[in-house]
This record gives C-alpha cells, sequence and structure tokens, in this order.
C-alpha cells in the first residue's frame, strides 16, 4: 500500500507473523529504466538478496510491484528487478489515483484487455521462465463489463497469478466488495486466482473465500487495523492486545524515527492509528492526543 505499507512496516507485520508473501507498494515506471538506488529505496529487501532471497528480517519473500502503461519498459525494469533480485513480479493494473490513471497508468488500462495482455506478455518474456509474474485488477473501471475478459487477457499472456481486489475503479474503497465477481473471473481462468477486498476478520476471509471460490486471499487495510490478522484468518492466534500494539506502535517508532525519517512519522503514525482505531478503541483515544502534535520527539513522548 503506497505511501503507507513500507518496508519498515512490513518488517514489523512479518514479524508478528502469518503472511506468506508481501508485495511493495507501486514502483511507476515511465519512460526509462530506474535505477538501483530507487528500487533499492522501494525494496530494501533486494539488497541482502544474493544471501538471503527477497526476504523481510522474518524470512517472508518480497515481491516488487511495477505500474506502468509501456510494456517495453515495463519489461526492461521487470528484468532489472529480478536481476536484482525480486521474488517475482507484480503489475498494478488497479490503481485508482488521477494523477496515475491520467498519465494511463493503473486501473485506467482495464478499459481495454489488450493492454493488459501486452504489459503482461512482454513482462513475462523479459524474466526467465520460472519466475512468478503476477497482475492485480479491479473489476473495472466504470463497470464490470470487461471483468472477465481482463482476467483472461492476463491469463492468456502468460501470467502465472492473478489478484482480483473485488471493486472497479469508480466504486474507489466504498464497501461492499463484490466477491462473487472474483468468482465469476475465477471460473473463466485456471491459473491461481487471489481474492481481495474488504477482508477485516476471520469471519470475512471465511466468507470471501466461500463467495470467491479463492484458497489465497490477500489483505490490506485489515492488517494495519489488526496487526495479526494473517495468524487470525490461518487460526493461529486470537487478536492481539492492545498492549501488544502498543509494544508495535513502539517498535515503529523506533524504526521510522532513524535518520531523515523523522520529517514522515507524525503523518505516518498517526494514519496507522487512524486504521487502527476501527477496532481498537484505546487507538482512538492516543489519536486524539497526539492529533495536533507535529514533532516525532513530542509524539514519543505521549507514546
Ligand atoms: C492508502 C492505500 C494505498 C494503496 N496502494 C496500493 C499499491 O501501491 N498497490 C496496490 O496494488 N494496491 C494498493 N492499494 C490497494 C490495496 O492493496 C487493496 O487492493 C485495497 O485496499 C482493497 O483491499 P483491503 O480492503 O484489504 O484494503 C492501496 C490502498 C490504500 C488504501
Amino acid at each position: 500500500m503506497e505511501g503507507v505499507l513500507d518496508h519498515l512496516m512490513r518488517d514489523l507485520l512479518t514479524q508478528v507473523g502469518g503472511y506468506d508473501l508481501c508485495v511493495t507498494e507501486f514502483v511507476r515506471v515511465v519512460d526509462q529504466v530506474i535505477s538501483d538506488r530507487a528500487f533499492y529505496r522501494y525494496c530494501p529487501e533486494l539488497i541482502y538478496s544474493d544471501v538471503y532471497g527477497s526476504r523481510t528480517k522474518a524470512g517472508t519473500p518480497v515481491r516488487v510491484q511495477l505500474l506502468g502503461q509501456h510494456p517495453e519498459y515495463m519489461a526492461e525494469n521487470a528484468a532489472k528487478v529480478i536481476e536484482l533480485g525480486s521474488s517475482g513480479i507484480d503489475i498494478n493494473f488497479g490503481c485508482p489515483a488521477k494523477a496515475v490513471n491520467k498519465n494511463r497508468g493503473g486501473a485506467v488500462l482495464l478499459k481495454d484487455p489488450e493492454n493488459l495482455y501486452q504489459i503482461v506478455k512482454a513482462v513475462k518474456d523479459a524474466v526467465p521462465n520460472d519466475v512468478t509474474v503476477s497482475a492485480k485488477i479491479r473489476l473495472g473501471y466504470e463497470d464490470k463489463s470487461l471483468a472477465i475478459e481482463n482476467g483472461q487477457a492476463v491469463e492468456a499472456a502468460g501470467a502465472n497469478e492473478l489478484t482480483v481486489h473485488a471493486r472497479t475503479k469508480l466504486e474507489g474503497y466504498k464497501p461492499p466488495a463484490h466477491w462473487h465477481w472474483i468468482a465469476k473471473i475465477k471460473n473463466e481462468i485456471s491459473i491461481p486466482v487471489i481474492a481481495n477486498g474488504d477482508i477485516w476478520s476471520l469471519e470475512d476471509a471465511r466468507k470471501c473465500r466461500e463467495v470467491s471460490g479463492c484458497k489465497d486471499i490477500m489483505v490490506g487495510r485489515g492488517a494495519l487495523t489488526i496487526p495479526n490478522l494473517g495468524k487470525v484468518i490461518k487460526q493461529e492466534s486470537d487478536l492481539i492486545s492492545w498492549s501488544e500494539v502498543q509494544t508495535l506502535l513502539l517498535a515503529y517508532t523506533e524504526f521510522e524515527t532513524r535518520g531523515d525519517k523523522s520529517k514522515y512519522f507524525p503523518n505516518r503514525i498517526k494514519q496507522w492509528l487512524k486504521y487502527l482505531k476501527n477496532h481498537y478503541t484505546e487507538a482512538d483515544a492516543l489519536f486524539s492526543e497526539i492529533r495536533t502534535l507535529k514533532t516525532a520527539d513530542d509524539i514519543r513522548a505521549i507514546l
């Protein structure tokens, strides 16, 4: 999740456990090959990938996500990311951001399945055969009329996996997610399909699996609301307690205030508390206390 789920959050959440794979924030590809430095910034897990593979400290694989509209540059960057050691490539066809869509990236590409085919094919052809290439789509741009064709285009182009966020671009993040539409796509293709959208609890995960027919699921905001959601869904643990969340908040503070990161920290921690508030009433109180604070030191003192 762009601007929220960076490598530090990945580290923290995968240490809590329950997550089998992480995808980076999207890396925007326009018309050039991106520098090693930029890829390392989005995915520092690549730096020691020759020793550990592209993994978080807890050992969870990390896949770099690319977003772009030009098949040739997507392909060149995909090949580079694989050389740098990424655990596969994920291609973003779901981003609803105006700035991105205006430049013909993200969800706007869903208007024509041929766009998806050309990009996925170029990427797949540019990387070794055994590299996993996944694509993430929404159900469409304005409506769902091309949902199945888009899924089929991704498969025909050679992708190994498809993740479906069960909303159109127009539906944004508004509930509900239309899990039954994932089933419609899944029924027409044979690559593994991963269901995504509005999975906030074990109950949601159960329902989503039942309705979509998917074994595999992806969680986004839910993992920021309940940090051990992966384990809860796998029934490996109960919900993490508020005091355990507090320990995580302190660890996050420790991470996120090193070096020049302090300037982002106040916004980042407030953003996380907004998600935590959905489940923990204590987060609401804490959020009120720090809402107007602007420096990392002031917030740290309250924490
Ligand atoms: C702040 C924010 C940033 C996001 N950034 C990305 C991104 O970089 N790449 C991506 O594929 N999806 C991104 N998403 C979409 C989520 O991955 C996910 O598909 C969506 O939130 C629905 O799942 P959820 O209900 O589990 O959150 C983002 C969502 C949010 C709210």
